[in-house]
């Protein structure tokens, strides 16, 4: 088991590699996990991730286009269906040998999520579960991406301790560092992670918070969150007016509720793909409330960004000396623990 600041990459897992909407206009290059990948939506509407190296000449298949039978080679116009064969070989015919490296690939829930390991062992049914960007109307997602220059479980561990938001996003999400040491926490583990709710009674609406949900006084905010190894973080949150029964029924009308996913996959070992979606309960798209707090959330996180790129930089100068954990880090250790357990499950089915 390691107890190393830097995580190893688990290959045998499912990853949030693209927002479906982002293969609407053609494929797409995508480094994940260190493969260099194209993803695409083929003419039958599947989505699929292949490696990013036609088998001809190695150009980049990204640089192509999409046709009828499946992906066409910007170069000398090869096509590739989903399943990496050629099914396209243009003056010549089909030869069974020329065929790309693929990956299994699957869109749900408005998001395309690919399987890095054993093709064999890739089940769908261990994909996130997400349902909220299938259920417009009452949820309507903004959808954003950042390259973080960092090993993914640096994310984790600053979603899993929210003490951090006093004073990195004291401008944006954060709310008084008092307040927010003093939260009440209940974590516990999960059969794939950790999870926690975290309630501040009585306590002062960060500027993200006036801006999207109109409060003008003190709020009971609460932030329930899941993370589902190896790369996501699911969050149910909000607050209402101090003292109107929010902590009794967080889910009723008015205040703020919202719901957002985060997910870091990793590019390669020191760099990951932070993916957030946001959305404000009840609010449209383009409504002043989920665009504000959208906005917020985008600014809040490039303040992550900025903390856990020095984060990396310091510790991978000495990347075998440990680091702390505090009181308030127990859904850090859970956490740590959970991707300690895939890890060796990934090294079991490679022994095997
Ligand atoms: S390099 Fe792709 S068809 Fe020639
Ligand atoms: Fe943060």
């Amino acid at each position: 088991m390691s107890e190393l600041a830097m995580e190893p990459l688990v290959r045998n897992a499912w990853y949030l590699a693209a927002w479906a909407h982002e293969l609407d206009d053609g494929p797409i290059a995508r480094k994940i996990m260190g493969e260099d990948l194209v993803l695409f939506r083929g003419g039958d509407g599947k989505a699929a991730a292949l490696e990013d190296r036609c088998c001809h000449r190695g150009v980049k298949l990204s640089l192509g286009s999409i046709v009828e039978t499946g992906l066409q080679c910007g170069y000398h116009g090869m096509v590739f269906d989903g399943g990496g064969a050629c099914v396209g070989n243009p003056g010549e015919r089909l030869n069974p040998s020329h065929r790309v490296n693929a990956f299994p690939a699957a869109e749900r829930q408005k998001m395309i999520w690919v399987w890095t390991g054993d093709p064999e062992t890739a089940d769908e049914s261990r994909i996130v579960d997400f349902p909220y960007p299938d259920l417009e109307g009452e949820w309507n997602f903004l959808y954003g991406r950042y390259e973080i220059a960092a090993n993914y479980m640096f994310m984790i561990d600053n979603l899993m301790d929210l003490t951090h938001l006093g004073y990195v996003h004291l401008s944006t999400i954060g709310g008084h560092p008092d307040e927010q040491n003093i939260a009440e926490l209940d974590t516990v583990r999960t059969e794939r992670g950790a999870k926690y709710v975290r309630w501040m009674m009585n306590s002062t609406p960060p500027p993200a918070f006036v801006k999207a949900g109109g409060f003008d006084g003190p709020v009971d905010r609460w932030g329930e969150f899941e993370y589902v190894a190896p790369g996501t973080v699911l969050q149910w949150a909000g607050a209402h007016d101090a003292g109107t029964g929010g902590r009794e029924d967080r889910n009723k009308p008015g205040g703020l509720v919202f719901r957002l996913l985060h997910q870091a996959t990793p590019a390669d070992e020191d760099s990951y793909h932070y993916f957030f979606a946001s959305a404000v309960r009840g609010e449209p798209l383009d409504g002043a409330p989920n665009i504000a707090f959208h906005e917020a959330n985008r600014e809040a996180f490039l303040e992550d960004k900025l903390f856990i790129e020095a984060q990396q930089e310091a510790v991978s100068k000495a990347p075998e000396r440990k680091l702390i954990l505090r009181e308030h880090d127990k859904a850090v250790a859970y956490s740590r623990q959970a991707i300690h357990r895939l890890q060796s499950t990934d090294v079991k089915q490679a022994a095997e």
